[in-house]
């Protein structure tokens, strides 16, 4: 797997150089600047090139030059606190020159070159241009192309989290990581240290958390939805020391990169239950989780040493970590434990609280005032609006973006990060060899596609303060595979984050990726490099017949196609429109580079069946949840859904019967009936009860032709049942949703999902 990306990481560059000069007009720099000018002279560093700094609060950062380029060409250059009279760098803060905030303005002459930043971290966001610069423009000695460029960003805050628990990366990898997270302009990183899996923070005060909750049993092997789970057998963890953690935080600071680091309360708190079992309701015993999800077991908020502890353990953190703000999670804390604890049960009576969600408010608010007395700010998931918001909380709106405006709404700092758009632990790509990853499909353009809090009113959007990625670790099962989930998609992010909407263009985006390809495979650092690869945006199914529209990021290749399932290649059809199948077959489509004839990425295959009722009508008696709603013509669209079910062909109803009928339009004789239905206990999806089909010549007198009550299948359940020549215009699909999730199963108490996908009939 290595190997191969290393050999095509190699090609593409290379490729694209042979074809593509370098453009005068336009640099290959990720974020887009606010305002660029061509000034013609390009400025060649040399042997004799100097960094000239006079301020001292400046030279951290001329060391920083002086280590970017000594990295490129082995060179050392000195810095010297005297004007030179040619061939320097100047570098200076100065915020009348640059009067916005992390501003810089980068002046590139033949004979120097000046970077005024309004502050240091403006200073840093310019030498990261340059380097950029440097670096896409390939010469053999190190060249600077000529521009004038102001620069300044559009959100405060911009971020990028890593999950260190669930899988744990080096610290030469995360140290990595956080310079390429300068590189693209971010300035926080939101170090994710403590959850079920994993206690990954030196406390010195408890080293049980060292002994104990930073290590678990062993790991789920493949998707958690797999049954039944395998494990690996081996024990896994570790733990940052303090003195670590101190060198990661100066590394960042000299990037202009602030940590925030994350200690999960009161949910996600197995690993240090198991290693303090009496700050849990039942005083366990617990163990550290060794799969993924969400556990009943949490801090108990009716016990004051729960508070002691996390009090204690705060101001270890504190006094490591020099950021304003403190995460402290807040999400997915289950209450079941705490509704039969007698201490929670005796604080909610002893302070006349509601319910559940208010005990979770109080629980936050104690600690917020702990951490407010220290100085500091805490940032919760978007569950602490949930019984009443702590009252100087920073809200960080994940499940979507309504959270984050309710808070804005009550005027609270907002950092938007709906997974829908901003999460790369899921799958970028729908493509059959992709590496097990979270589930839902994010790629690339949907990134970039997303406008934060664009239905706020401007007199509310000073609270969104800017925009953040997650990377959760599960399925993150190496550091080259941390890598490939979250770039480029953090360029997209950082484009997203820095650049004014109004300059954002995909497509020059794209160009610009292509070059930026080069920069991360100088600095060693793992991506996905198949974003050029053919995607299949759009399904149609009409008149028996289904027409998909294929796309590629790539600027300058073409697609090409076959239907008679042979592999295509140049000499095969053209992808110029839709392809429209009207028989059964495969469409297996390539991304070509027309000079070369090359295959770039990988080759997209879809199983098209058509059948009787492809592009047919469907009325449905309840509506599927939104988000499992891509339109119910998918029912008949020809295309079966993966068992991913990510790929927006499958319905999906919550605690809701199905009930579809497909109107054939004319009565016909049919002999077969068939449908696909999902079974993931683990992802809180349930096949029905019972399932019937019926059908009718006039919609109205039904006849059954099929029950079926179990589904023994963990994963797709093929359902395919013959008919014998019945004659039928309407075929009606009933399914009873199993309802509430039963105890003892993953999500009890939730509603199940009952999820089907293509209706076929024959
Ligand atoms: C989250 O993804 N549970 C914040
Ligand atoms: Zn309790």
């Amino acid at each position: 797997m290595r190997i191969a990306w290393i050999l095509i990481i190699g090609l593409l560059p290379v490729k694209l150089l042979a074809q593509e000069p370098v453009d005068s007009t336009q640099p290959f720099v990720v974020p887009q600047p606010v305002s660029l000018k061509n000034t013609g002279q390009p400025f060649t560093i040399d042997d004799a090139t100097l960094i000239y700094c006079l301020q001292e609060t400046v030279m951290p950062s001329a060391r920083l030059l002086q280590d970017y380029l000594q990295a490129d060409d082995s060179r050392q250059r000195k810095v010297e606190a005297k004007q030179p009279s040619t061939n320097y760098i100047s570098l200076q803060v100065d915020s009348t020159i640059v009067p916005q905030q992390e501003g810089y303005r980068l002046q590139i002459d033949k004979d120097h070159i000046e970077l005024t930043g309004h502050d240091v971290a403006g200073v840093i966001h310019g030498i990261q241009t340059l380097r950029q610069l440097w670096i896409t423009t390939l010469k053999k000695t190190l060249q600077v192309p000529g521009y004038t460029i102001a620069d300044y960003p559009r959100f405060a805050y911009r971020g990028m989290a890593l999950d260190v628990s669930r899988h744990m990366f080096s610290v030469d990898f995360i140290k990595k990581y956080i310079d390429l997270l300068s590189l693209y302009k971010f300035n926080t990183f939101h170090w994710h240290l403590t959850d079920d899996q994993g206690w990954r923070i030196e406390i010195k005060k408890y080293p049980r958390l060292q002994s104990v909750a930073a290590w678990r049993k062993q790991t789920l092997i493949g998707h958690k939805k797999e049954t039944p789970h395998r494990f690996d057998g081996k024990r896994y963890g570790g733990y940052y020391t303090q003195e670590e953690i101190k060198e990661v935080i100066r590394y960042a600071t000299a990037r202009g990169i602030t940590i925030i680091p994350e200690i999960e309360m009161p949910g996600h708190a197995l690993a240090a239950l198991a290693a303090y079992p009496e700050l849990g309701c039942t005083g366990g015993p617990y163990a550290t989780a060794t799969f993924w999800g969400i556990f009943d077991d949490v801090y108990c908020a009716g016990n004051d040493s729960t508070f002691t502890f996390l009090q204690n353990v705060l101001d270890e953190v504190v006094e490591l970590f020099p950021s304003r703000y403190i995460h402290i999670g807040g999400d997915e804390c289950l209450k079941t434990k705490w509704q039969a604890c007698p201490k929670c049960q005796q604080r909610i009576k002893a302070l006349a609280l509601k319910d559940e969600h208010e005990l979770q408010s109080y629980f936050i608010q104690r600690i917020e005032k702990h951490l407010n007395s220290k100085g500091r700010a805490i940032i919760g998931w978007d569950e602490i609006l949930e019984g009443g918001l702590a009252p100087n909380a920073t809200v960080m709106s994940w499940r979507g973006e309504e959270g984050g405006l309710e808070a804005a709404r009550q005027k609270h700092a907002v950092i938007m990060t709906p997974e829908s758009h901003l999460y790369f632990d899921y799958y970028q790509s729908l493509h059959n060899d992709e590496p097990v990853a979270a589930g839902n499909y994010t790629p690339l353009s949907k990134v970039y596609s997303y406008q934060p809090a664009a239905t706020l009113p401007d007199s509310l959007l000073p609270y969104i303060k800017g925009v953040e990625g997650q990377a959760w670790s599960e399925y993150y099962t190496s550091e080259d595979q941390a890598g490939y989930m979250i770039f480029p998609r953090a360029l997209a992010l950082a484009e997203l984050a820095w650049t004014p909407a109004a300059l954002r263009n995909y497509e020059q985006f794209i160009k610009r990726l292509n070059w930026q390809t080069v920069v991360l495979s100088r600095l060693k650092a793992p991506y996905y490099y198949l974003y050029n690869g053919v995607e299949c945006n759009n399904i149609i199914a009409k008149n028996g017949s289904v027409e998909l529209t294929l796309r590629t990021n790539h600027p300058y290749a073409t697609i090409h196609y076959t239907t008679d399932n042979s592999t295509p290649d140049w000499q095969s059809n053209w992808y110029e429109a839709p392809v429209i199948m009207k028989k059964s077959g495969v469409l297996k489509a390539q991304v070509i580079e027309g000079r070369h004839n090359q295959p770039l990425g990988r080759m997209y295959q879809q199983v098209v069946t058509i059948h009787k009722a492809v592009g047919a009508q469907v009325t449905l008696k309840n509506q599927p949840l939104p988000r499992w709603n891509p339109g119910k013509e998918v029912l008949v669209n020809g295309i079966a859904g993966h068992h991913r079910y990510n790929d927006a062909q499958w319905l999906g109803f919550s605690g809701d019967n199905l009930e579809a009928v497909i109107d054939l339009g004319t009565s016909q004789a049919i002999n077969t009936i068939g449908l696909n239905l999902l079974n993931y206990h683990w992802q809180r999806i349930w096949a029905p009860v019972v399932l019937n089909i019926e059908v009718s010549e006039d919609g109205e007198q039904y006849k059954k032709v099929y029950t079926q009550k179990n589904f023994p299948v963990n994963g797709i359940n093929k359902i395919r049942t013959s008919v014998k020549g019945v004659k039928a215009r309407y075929v009606k699909v009933t399914g009873v949703n199993k309802g509430i999730i039963p105890v003892g199963e993953y999500g009890a108490g939730g509603k199940a999902l009952l999820m089907i996908d293509e209706i076929i009939v024959n």
